[in-house]
């Protein structure tokens, strides 16, 4: 456990941008991110954010009411822009609610969404998958941007996070978080290394006693390879990924020998609904990063931050001795 009286560890700008102990944020995750997970995060030093990807109004009103109803401390709401609407909706909802951080996810929000949050003191975080990305929103008057590689689960670009980083860093004046394969210390670590001023995990908080991933997203963190997951449109038409499953599979190979249109629905249809509908095991459909191979337990998320943390601490202090030659 941290000595809650001495400083705090690995303290960077983003600490006191967000109002957070550690520069860790859990990464919106629809579908393994709810209210109990953004809580616990957010409890334990780090900032917990939730999800409002194809979700209603109504629910994100009584996200925002059932994360305040545990936790004190702050969090963040995530939006995505997808569909006509759906941004500004959540945006006013935000600014309605008093949230304080919103990070932006997939795509650029626009630049009026963005000067709205801010005339509304909220800060805005944006997760950006290249540096063309990252300059525009800096230049919309984004707080922050999350250089998120290609291994990162969810919706990805094609550029992994080792030369992602570092080039944006280069490329912007506002600080840089690091996404995608941050699973323990070592990666968490690595991010500062390359410019980064703190981290943002996903699929490592999924497999934590606090998120809501279902038995079989799990059961099967727990047991995939780091070879185990595949990009593809057929979750939301957007490149995603995911957990390889013989849907998606299918839906794949079908695309690659030209398929028809009737046929890839059809295959969709079934991708989509392993993810939405579920069967008797409890199998739903989840988006996962290639850290997955390196998870093998279910922790609470307070001893995942704490262990993490005093780790890469001791592992900064061995490094050291690498740069001196010892
Ligand atoms: C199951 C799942 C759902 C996700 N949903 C969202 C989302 O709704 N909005 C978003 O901006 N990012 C989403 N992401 C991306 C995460 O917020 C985060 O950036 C990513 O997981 C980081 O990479 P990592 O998985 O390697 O840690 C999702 C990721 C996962 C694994």
């Amino acid at each position: 456990m941290t000595d809650r009286s001495a400083p705090p560890l690995f303290h960077t700008v983003i600490c006191d941008l967000l109002g957070i102990r550690y520069p860790i944020l859990q990464g919106a995750m629809q579908g393994g991110g709810g209210v109990e997970l953004v809580a616990a995060v957010s409890e334990a030093g780090g900032l917990g954010v939730l999800p409002t990807f194809g979700g209603t109004d109504a629910k994100l009103r009584a996200d925002i009411a059932a994360v305040r109803s545990r936790t004190g401390k702050r969090f963040g709401v995530n939006i995505m822009p997808m569909g006509a609407g759906i941004a500004e909706r959540c945006a006013a909802t935000c600014i309605e609610l008093g949230v304080p951080i919103v990070t932006t996810g997939r795509a650029d929000p626009g630049e009026k969404l963005v000067h709205r949050l801010k005339a509304a003191g909220i800060v805005v975080v944006s997760v950006i998958p290249t540096v063309d990305h990252a300059r525009r929103m800096e230049a919309e008057g984004v707080d922050a941007v999350v250089a998120s590689g290609t291994e990162a689960g969810g919706h990805v670009g094609t550029v992994a996070t080792l030369p992602l980083v570092p080039l944006v860093v280069d490329a912007v004046k506002i600080p840089v978080l690091a996404a995608g394969g941050i699973g323990d210390a070592r990666g968490f670590l690595a991010a500062f290394a390359l410019g980064a001023v703190g981290v943002q995990m996903g699929t490592r908080f999924m497999a934590t006693e606090e998120s809501d991933l279902n038995a079989w997203g799990r059961a099967q963190l727990l047991a995939m390879r780091e070879t185990d997951t595949i990009v593809t449109r057929a979750m939301t038409g957007a490149t995603v990924r995911c957990i390889r499953t013989a849907e998606i599979v299918a839906y794949e190979a079908a695309l690659a020998r030209g398929a028809d249109a009737a046929e890839l629905t059809e295959l969709k249809r079934l991708v989509r609904g392993s993810r939405y509908d579920g069967d008797k095991s409890g199998r739903r459909q989840s988006a996962a990063g290639q850290v997955a191979g390196m998870i093998h337990e279910v922790v609470p998320v307070r001893v995942l931050i704490e262990e993490m943390v005093a780790e890469a601490a001791r592992l900064a202090a061995r490094m050291g001795g690498i740069a001196r030659g010892e």
